[in-house]
């Protein structure tokens, strides 16, 4: 059985369920273990404190042992919190109708029980946001765990309707189209240097020049013309940068390498019920080709160039989403491995981000989950 994390109100029944369900990680009691009790600490130490606490414990409880996790009341409200749980667990929302949870909260000392009525309209939404299972609150505590035990034997459904897909290093393979086009036009230029040092000066200069486009310093043009002029500088040799931006352009189109895993992955995402669709920085020409490499595994192509601005430019996905007809923002996720144009221009879109990063040694607080592999990203969609 996987994990299961159980979300609801204050008083909805979520610790006594849980120590019906097993051993369970009980984040308000382990608050009051470690920070002594929550009334205290929202009095002396204000409710952004508690959130933050909060936040910290939903992630270990996520990474605990624990094979259910009570939360409380208001940890729908971290947003990182939840996605540490949606990359371990199960969601269960306890849905205990209001009357009930406020009798059971009425008189206790839980610092935001005096303005139930509120909190609770405010949540129930976020409640049904995360839910990948709903459990009838209105039975007794031993009722519901079997319910719940029962349910998550069906797999639950899918928590986000469109993926918002980067190309280059996320699903193809750049590093190896990089250096056949570059050994190509390298060769094609008469370069005295060989492949291997060239590729070396390249692949320095890439990511600065690349970097400058999305940081909107230069545009397409510039990067063309700039790109090898710093090539025939850094190899101390005279040949024609446009010339050789010709050849590497050539050469690079007839590339169609995929990732190992990739297209079974973009297939999976969609047998689950998923749009897919690729997003990509690029030129028009090289992608128009270089895409074909992906043609039957995803629901649409999206390149910078055509749309007019290169991520991470808010434009760039306000245009991709008003063409695929504005879906629910709360329901997308932007996949990639880049930190600033697919991370960054995801969180200033506002929609959920997860860092594709094999190796592990990327990190960026706009990704809201980092994932070393495509499984791995299946768990949390
Ligand atoms: C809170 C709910 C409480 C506790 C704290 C804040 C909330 O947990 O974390 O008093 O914001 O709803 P329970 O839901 O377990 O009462």
């Amino acid at each position: 059985m996987r994990k299961i994390a159980l979300i609801g109100c204050m008083g909805s029944g979520k610790s006594t369920v849980a120590s019906e369900l097993g051993d369970a990680f009980d984040v308000d009691a382990e608050f009051e273990r470690r920070y002594g009790g929550i009334p205290e600490f929202f009095a002396t130490r204000g409710e952004t404190a508690f959130r933050e606490a909060e936040e910290k414990l939903l992630a270990e409880a996520a990474k605990s042992n624990a094979r259910v996790i009570a939360c409380g009341g208001g940890s729908v409200l971290s947003r990182r919190g939840m996605a540490a749980l949606r990359a371990a667990s199960d969601i269960v929302f306890i849905d205990t109708p209001k009357e009930l949870c406020e009798r059971r909260v009425r008189g206790s000392d839980r610092p935001l029980a005096k303005n139930f009525s509120c909190v609770y309209e405010e949540r129930l939404p976020l409640y049904k946001r995360y839910a990948d299972y709903t459990a009838n609150g209105t039975k007794s505590a031993r009722e519901i765990a079997a319910e719940i035990a029962n349910a998550v034997k069906t797999p639950r459904g899918i928590r986000y309707d469109v993926v918002l897909c980067d190309a280059d290093d996320t699903v193809l393979d750049f590093g190896r189209a990089m250096r056949f086009a570059i050994s190509t036009a390298a060769a094609e230029m008469g370069v005295k240097a060989d492949a291997a040092r060239v590729i070396e000066e390249y692949g320095k200069i890439l990511p600065v020049v690349w970097g400058r486009l999305e940081r909107g310093e230069i545009d397409r043009t510039e990067l063309s013309a700039t790109r090898f002029t710093m090539l025939a500088d850094a190899l101390g040799e005279k040949f024609s940068p446009s010339e050789c931006n010709d050849a590497y352009m050539r050469a690079i189109k007839t590339t169609r390498f995929v990732l190992d895993g990739a297209l079974e992955f973009m297939d999976g995402v969609r047998r689950r019920g998923a749009k897919l669709y690729i997003i990509t920085n690029s030129y028009k020409s090289v992608a128009s080709e270089r895409l074909k490499a992906l043609y039957g595994h995803a629901d649409g192509f999206f390149v910078s160039e055509d749309i007019g601005y290169d991520k991470p430019d808010r434009r760039f996905f306000e245009r991709v989403h008003a063409c695929i007809g504005s879906p629910d923002i709360a329901r997308t996720i932007v996949f990639g491995d880049g930190v600033f144009p697919d991370m960054h221009g995801g969180a200033v879109f506002g929609a959920d981000t997860c860092l594709f990063d094999p190796s592990g040694k990327k990190s960026t607080p706009d990704a809201l989950y980092a994932v070393r592999g495509y499984s791995e990203f299946a768990e949390i969609l």
